[in-house]
């Protein structure tokens, strides 16, 4: 089986791609696959995409053009079996406002909130009386925190408007959540599973960019330490999640577990990070399910 994974690309999660494109490419060279690592950033490798005779890609492409779906329309025009989920559910998933319409109707808690866009925007009051003072603000559309600012007050809040527009056209302002960072991977199509819940402790205040890929920025704990009812229930959001949103082969929610034991969920990932040490390793490694096992699962669910 000859796989062909897709690394790089042109979204502002770039660098953390090439990342993960290298650590799946050892992962599968060590599961005795043929490999071949494309950039669809470079035209030059597109064409080899399309001459050349691939049988499956296998999608390390975060954020937009590559977490999208856009990606996955031109292997589907092209034929070319791939990871993960498909045209729709990539599009839907990575809308966080949008998502959280289907979370609703799945009865998976997610924080209110409100959108934010040049032609409309809401009034800094107006985001106070519906969300309270501290909120956060993000991109709608964008992953690894890139343009996530936790602001206290009404003064931050129209500064950190400013700031997050530098990086998407869209905004989300959400309630803040104050909790416990968890994530959850799901692996399947059909029938998906959650893997072991995923603890994360940031070293800063919050699990930023820093946080998630600087050496020692944050500290797993899997699985985390949630009794075992809390933790079924969780997990079972997560599966929820991975199907409401239409999703296949593999995804990972991040959750927040407030005071109360409700678990938010704030975002699906489509394409989960790929490194030897990201998310989805650690948690697939805590179920006794190596990193090349993992990636030949996940090409098994792509030619199903
Ligand atoms: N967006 C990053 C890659 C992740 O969710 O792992
Ligand atoms: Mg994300």
């Amino acid at each position: 089986c000859k796989v062909v994974i897709l690394a790089g690309g042109s979204s502002g999660e770039r660098e953390i791609s090439l990342a993960s494109g290298e650590g799946a490419r050892s992962a599968l060279v060590e599961a005795g696959f043929e490999v071949s690592v494309l950039d669809p950033a470079n035209r030059g490798d597109l064409e080899v995409l399309l001459g050349g005779s691939f049988d499956v890609a296998f999608l390390c492409l975060h954020g937009k053009g590559g977490e999208d779906g856009s990606i996955q329309g031109f292997l589907e025009t092209i034929g070319l079996p791939y990871t993960g989920s498909g045209v729709w559910a990539s599009a839907l998933a990575i809308d966080k406002e949008k998502a959280k319409v289907f979370y609703r109707a799945a009865g998976i808690p997610t924080p209110e909130s409100l959108v934010v866009t040049r032609d409309e925007l809401v009034s800094v009051a107006q985001i106070v009386a519906e969300l309270g003072e501290r909120c956060v603000v993000k991109p709608n559309t964008e992953g690894s925190s890139l343009g996530v600012f936790i602001v206290e007050s009404a003064e931050e809040l129209e500064g950190a408007i400013d700031q997050a527009f530098q990086v998407g056209e869209r905004l989300l302002v959400e309630r803040y959540v104050k909790g416990t960072e968890l994530t959850v991977a799901v692996v399947g199509n059909d029938d998906p599973t959650a893997l072991p819940i995923i603890e994360i402790i940031p070293q800063s205040a919050s699990y930023d960019f820093e946080s998630k890929y600087a050496p020692g920025g944050s500290q797993h704990i899997c699985p985390a330490r949630l009794p075992e009812d809390i933790a079924a229930r969780i997990r079972e959001q997560a599966v929820a999640a991975h199907r409401v949103l239409g999703c296949a082969g593999m995804s990972r929610s991040d959750f927040l577990l407030d005071e109360d034991g409700v678990a938010w969920i704030l975002e699906t990932n489509t394409i989960p990070g790929m490194t030897a040490t990201s998310l989805l390793p650690d948690a697939a490694r805590a179920a006794g399910i190596s990193f090349p096992d993992l990636c030949t699962q996940l090409i098994g669910f792509a030619l199903e």
